[in-house]
């Protein structure tokens, strides 16, 4: 069966998409099956880094509305032949728990791995995904309110049962300095209430691989920060690595 990744942040626009597309990519690249749904209603941007926003032809709203069976909508990423996507629905609608919990049993069989790529915030979304999931990873940016929320959505998904909670720092900037106001990464973990699994930089080609729908070349720093963060979930004691 499937093991459940949830990934979520109190803030938006902290870098949850780019961790569920890049951590998918590096498990499937390792010949791990991997199911991506994006539960973002109404904000779809998986599809645009897969590089299949033209075969979007059903979406997790024609799930819920029941107008295609579950199998139509996945879609499978052209680069990355285990890794396949159920992208967001185009318009705002709820998904709820009970959607989630039919897509895993029909599918967790079929995959290691089910990311469901939350949106941003502590409300009902992800509420529900927190009742599916095995693992909660909380991205958070070195900012102090993507830091608080990084430590609300922590509190929720322990208040849901998600008994494996682990911290992913996005973004951040290779020079010490330009951290400030927060003064290292012991403050984050500490700020977020949460024990760290990865630290991805800020990088324009990361930007550029979920903007343009091609992967993370395997020379970029990033490659190997989302392979160690996929093999330290595998369960493998891969060192962090900084400080
Ligand atoms: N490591 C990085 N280096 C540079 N840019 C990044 C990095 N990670 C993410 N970004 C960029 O930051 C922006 C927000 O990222 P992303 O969409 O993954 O965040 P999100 O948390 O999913 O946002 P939302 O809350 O809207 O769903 C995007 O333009 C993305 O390309
Ligand atoms: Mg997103």
């Amino acid at each position: 069966m499937a093991k459940i990744i949830l990934v979520a942040s109190g803030k938006g626009g902290v870098g949850k998409s780019t961790v569920s597309a890049l951590l998918g990519e590096a498990f499937a690249f390792k010949k791990s099956p991997v199911l991506l749904l994006e539960l973002d209603s109404g904000l779809r941007s998986l599809d645009v880094a897969l590089g299949v926003s033209e075969h979007v032809l059903f979406d997790m709203g024609d799930i819920i509305r029941g107008s295609c069976e579950t199998k139509d909508a996945i879609i499978n990423c052209p680069f990355c032949p285990d890794l396949s996507l159920i992208a967001a629905a185009a318009k705002p609608v709820a998904v709820t728990e009970e959607t989630i919990r039919k897509i895993i049993g029909e599918f967790g069989n079929y995959y290691e791995f089910i990311i469901l790529d939350c949106p941003a915030g502590i409300g009902p979304e992800l509420e529900n995904a927190a009742k599916c999931a095995d693992l909660g990873l909380v991205v958070a940016t070195p900012d102090p309110s993507s830091i608080r929320g990084a430590r609300a959505a922590g509190n929720l998904l322990s208040s849901f049962g998600v008994k494996e909670r682990r911290l992913v720092i996005e973004r951040c900037p290779l020079k010490a300095k330009k951290l400030s106001p927060i003064k290292n990464l012991d403050e984050i973990i500490d700020g977020s209430e949460l024990q760290l699994i990865g630290v991805i930089w800020e990088d324009p080609a990361t930007r550029d691989s979920m903007d343009s729908g091609e992967p993370l070349d395997d020379s970029n720093t990033n490659y190997e920060c989302f392979r160690a963060l996929s093999e330290r979930i595998r369960g493998k004691n891969i060192p962090l690595g900084f400080k």
